[in-house]
């Protein structure tokens, strides 16, 4: 197998990726080690911001997401059962938010590369990557058992966090940082018309709740849980009784129905301070990982896309390397920016520490200053919006 960019992995990053490429008459071929079903039905994010879905439509796989997708205007904040609303829409200049299912984005993206030719290999999976340091990389692979190699100008690395790519930069190529949250996510999927028709992100003296949608039958909630709990631990009912106390506020109660999907997702941050070596480029959750409060991870691996790109684009246009080289301090300054965000909002609305204690005030100050301040009110919403010129 022969291409000029040899892409690894089929999630938002690599199938977006493709299709710009695909664009502007470069070859890149995708492997994909899960199988399509399989990719296509894991159950994920669904807050896309108003750059990504500009970029969806600009690709053509937007079509579904312009009649599905629901647009947000605003979104509420609870604090052990007092409501803010912020009218991002408003405070930004007319920006919007998207709720639709990253399955549904993954299944418009590869019906939308299949379309265009796109050679895509499920259950193809890259065992190694070599050469990165020469003008001729190759990547090694497996599929049904026999071993291939895919000889590639570029490697982009779009294999999330448990891929090759990241391992693959030599040590010392760069810095990583870590950080591991005391709590986890349990996340729902039930049949039940949304309760609220705006995202409620809650704190409450029991813990963290998110009220999101998919669709308008169809709710998707989450609430905070010990690293070390089980999801046997969580039958239905309980699930319910804790998500209509932490979402609670006087007037309003919380619709339950049969939950059809439970998984319980551990809560990191994870950077990189520098995302190539040679011809090795990585982009999306391969390089970085924030915790979901805020609902930036799909929006970043699409936003580092956007660079990578224009960066390859202009190498075949014009044979410099340049927008190649400043890759990874473009991609940086929105992924700081997003860090910072995602733990802003993980540590304001999460149970971390007694309720009624210094920190626990601290938190409640945070909360209240959202209300009292437009300026606040308006920092939350440029950046839950997704920042435009970064
Ligand atoms: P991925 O979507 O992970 O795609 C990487 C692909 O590479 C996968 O398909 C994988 O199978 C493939 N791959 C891996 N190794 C290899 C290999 N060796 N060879 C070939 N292929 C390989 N973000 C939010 O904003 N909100 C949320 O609520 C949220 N919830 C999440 C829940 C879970 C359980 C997880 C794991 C993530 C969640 N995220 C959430 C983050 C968001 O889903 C990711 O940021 C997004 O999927 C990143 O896209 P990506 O294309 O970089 O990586
Ligand atoms: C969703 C997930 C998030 O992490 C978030 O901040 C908002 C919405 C969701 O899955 O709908």
């Amino acid at each position: 197998h022969h291409s000029r960019i040899g892409i690894i992995g089929a999630g938002p990053a690599g199938l977006t990726l493709a299709l710009l490429l695909q664009r502007s008459g470069i070859p890149c071929v995708i492997l994909e080690n899960r199988s399509r079903d399989y990719v296509e039905s894991r159950v994920r994010a669904g807050l896309l911001e108003q750059n990504t879905v500009d970029l969806l439509q600009e690709l053509g796989a937007g079509a579904r997401l312009a009649a599905e997708g629901l647009e947000h205007h605003g979104v509420i904040f609870s604090f052990n059962g007092n409501r803010i609303r912020v009218p991002f829409d408003e405070l930004t200049g007319g920006r919007r938010i998207t709720i639709y299912g990253q399955q549904e984005v993954v299944k418009d993206l590869i019906a939308t590369v299949l379309s265009r030719g796109i050679d895509i290999h499920f259950e193809a999976e890259a065992t190694a990557i070599e050469g990165i340091d020469s003008t001729q990389s190759a990547i090694h692979f497996t599929q049904n058992g026999a071993a291939h190699t895919l000889r590639c100008d570029v490697v982009a690395g779009c294999d999330g966090f448990h891929g090759i790519s990241r391992k693959t930069m030599p040590p010392g190529s760069y810095r990583e940082f870590r950080h591991e949250y005391p709590f986890s996510w349990l996340g729902i999927l039930a049949n039940i018309a949304p309760s609220s028709d705006e995202l409620i992100y809650a704190y409450h003296e029991r813990g963290f709740a998110l009220h999101s949608l998919r669709s308008p039958s169809v709710s998707r909630l989450y609430l905070q849980v010990d690293n070390e709990d089980k999801i046997d631990a969580w039958p239905d009912e309980r699930i319910w009784e804790e998500l209509s106390i932490r979402l609670g506020t006087e007037g309003w109660s919380l619709q339950s129905g049969p939950i059809f999907e439970k998984t319980i997702t551990p809560m990191r941050s994870f950077m990189i301070d520098n995302m190539q070596h040679g011809r090795l480029f990585l982009a999306g959750d391969a390089a970085h990982i924030v915790p979901p409060t805020g609902g930036k991870g799909l929006n970043l691996a699409v936003a580092d896309i956007r660079w990578l790109a224009q960066a390859l684009i202009h190498f075949y246009d014009t044979q410099q390397n340049d927008l190649l080289e400043q890759y990874s301090t473009n991609c940086l300054r929105r992924i700081w920016r997003a860090q910072d965000f995602s733990n802003f909002m993980t540590r304001l609305f999460h149970k971390q520490a007694e309720h009624g204690s210094y920190e626990n005030l601290l938190q409640k100050a945070k909360f209240d200053y959202i209300g009292s301040s437009q300026a606040q009110a308006t920092t939350i919403a440029e950046n839950y919006v997704g920042l435009k010129d970064i």
